[in-house]
């Protein structure tokens, strides 16, 4: 057993002495609802801590412990005792050196998601393992052209991972732009979901939960539920927005408001796109311009039909959002009080590359598929790519560095996976068999039931090994991830 500090053995004993039986999850949770949590207050926002002279760094500890939650003490997981973890601020060039402190129970490791650094050594790699009672000083240097955008980092740990950030342990990320976008203010807004019981700790999630991704029942927005918002009319407010769920897919809508994207994920618009409703799945983010007008807006979370795991499995009908009809309610938005003068127009902004009229110098497909476990009792599915679970040592694909690659994401099952792959963003060229016509960058890739997308990647700048997955987590940690290495 490793050393801890003596406020985590504190918090072991108070999880209790069952805590060992519960296998790979590790972290004993009683079971049930009822969590009484507050609703309706300011919005707050995470700690923010912005680098200086190209560099930030910072210290971030993982323990379970006492954390607000929804106004109200629970015992969760966290990053420096909050929940979300500080948001960290940075620009394109800048050098981030982050030491992770493990106090949990459970190895884990840290990753920075969308950034486009270097997969080896101590930077962003997913193959470390960080053991309870230890630490480790990872450092990522972004390059000086790095996209703007918003990013996040969470734990990636395989068979802990959505465990772990269901629990609590996320943060926003932000590089900023080169030349302002003109606002009134910003704001970030993690959303996570959750399940607590009236005791205000983390509820176990059931085998079929797990199965099908796990949703918690209540979702949060930086912690809160149901925070509330003002401006004035006029103001363009800016909202990063970062889907930190395990396994829900949030379609967002604010009525009665105007809103623009200024981008997905990472990079940038040529100008802001009018929306109604932005879908993200668990990974996604969207950096939206909110342009107010007076009224009071909710905004919500459609349910969304992510489908089945199928009849044989007793997943009969499909995947209901515990949030009924109307969907979640995230936050409220009340805009009132005198007018103020239009801010100026957004300037046009630097589009990244289009890789449709690119050579490609290689194809491949990947077929992300579930079947009937095979593994003895454990009442689970199996979750492969290409007919294979995750094995750390076995490469699955390797691409020459600097080429650009035409991939297809093959679903066959009755359920959709969020593709996502590490250092290098997705562009989506085709959906479903049908072309893309607009530029659309991305890092998580939704690819629907029994359905396909096609997207073409330039794997530039790093060569090393590194993963991708599927964003819902409980999949991931249930074996659908590959490595891939560039060399
Ligand atoms: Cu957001 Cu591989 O992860
Ligand atoms: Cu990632
Ligand atoms: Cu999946």
């Amino acid at each position: 057993m490793q050393p801890l500090s003596r406020r985590s053995a504190l918090i072991l004993v108070s999880v209790g002495a069952a805590a060992t039986a519960t296998g790979a999850a590790g972290l004993l949770w009683a079971s049930g609802e009822g969590f009484q949590a507050a609703r309706g207050q300011e919005l707050e926002e995470p700690q923010t801590l912005r680098s200086a002279d190209g560099r930030l760094q910072l210290t971030l500890s993982a323990a379970l412990g006492k954390v607000k939650i929804a106004g109200k003490d629970a015992t969760a997981l966290s990053y420096n005792g909050s929940l979300p973890g500080p948001t960290l601020f940075l620009r394109a060039g800048d050098r981030l050196n982050v030491t992770l402190e493990n106090r949990l129970r459970d190895p884990t490791n840290l990753h920075v998601h969308g950034l486009h650094v270097s997969p080896q050594g101590n930077g962003d790699n997913p193959l470390l393992s960080v053991g309870p009672g230890t630490s480790l000083d990872y450092e990522y240097q972004l390059p000086a052209d790095h996209p703007p955008g918003v990013y996040w980092y969470h734990p990636h740990h395989h068979g802990f991972v959505a465990d772990q950030i269901f629990g609590g342990l996320y943060g926003a990320i932000v590089v900023q732009d080169d030349q302002p976008i003109p606002t009134s203010r910003e704001r970030v807004l993690v959303i996570s979901d959750i399940s607590l019981t009236p005791g205000g700790r983390i509820a176990a999630v059931s085998v079929m939960e797990k199965m099908m991704g796990r949703e918690g029942n209540l979702v949060l927005v930086n912690g809160q539920l149901n925070p509330r918002l003002a401006a004035r009319p006029g103001e363009r407010e800016r909202w990063r927005v970062i889907n930190a769920c395990t396994g829900r897919h949030l379609k967002l809508r604010l009525d009665g408001q105007s809103l623009q994207l200024l981008g997905l994920d990472s990079g940038r618009f040529r100008v802001p796109a009018k929306v109604d409703e932005v879908l993200l799945a668990p990974g996604n983010r969207a950096d939206l311009l909110v342009t107010a007008q007076t009224g009071t807006a909710v905004l919500r979370a459609l349910p969304v039909d992510r489908g089945s795991i199928g009849p044989m499995m007793g997943g009969n009908g499909p995947l209901r959002s515990s949030a009924g009809r109307s969907g979640a309610v995230l936050a409220t938005f009340t805009v009132a009080g005198a007018p103020v003068a239009t801010l100026v127009p957004v300037p046009e902004q630097q589009v990244p590359r289009d890789l449709r009229s690119e050579p490609v110098a290689a194809r491949r497909e990947l077929v992300f598929a579930m079947g009937m476990g095979m593994g003895p009792g454990t009442g689970m599915m199996d979750f492969t790519i290409n007919g294979k679970s995750f094995d750390p040592a076995r490469v699955d694909t390797t691409v020459s560095a600097g080429g650009v690659e035409e991939w297809t994401l093959r679903n066959t099952s009755l359920m959709d996976h969020p593709v996502h792959l590490h250092v290098w963003p997705m562009q989506v060229i085709e959906q479903a068999g049908l072309p893309v016509d607009t530029l659309r960058w991305q890092d998580v890739v939704n690819v629907p039931a029994r359905s396909s997308v096609r997207v073409r990647i330039a794997f530039d700048d790093f060569t090393g090994k590194t993963v991708y997955h599927c964003h819902i987590l409980d999949h991931e940690d249930a074996g659908m991830m590959g490595v891939i290495e560039a060399r």
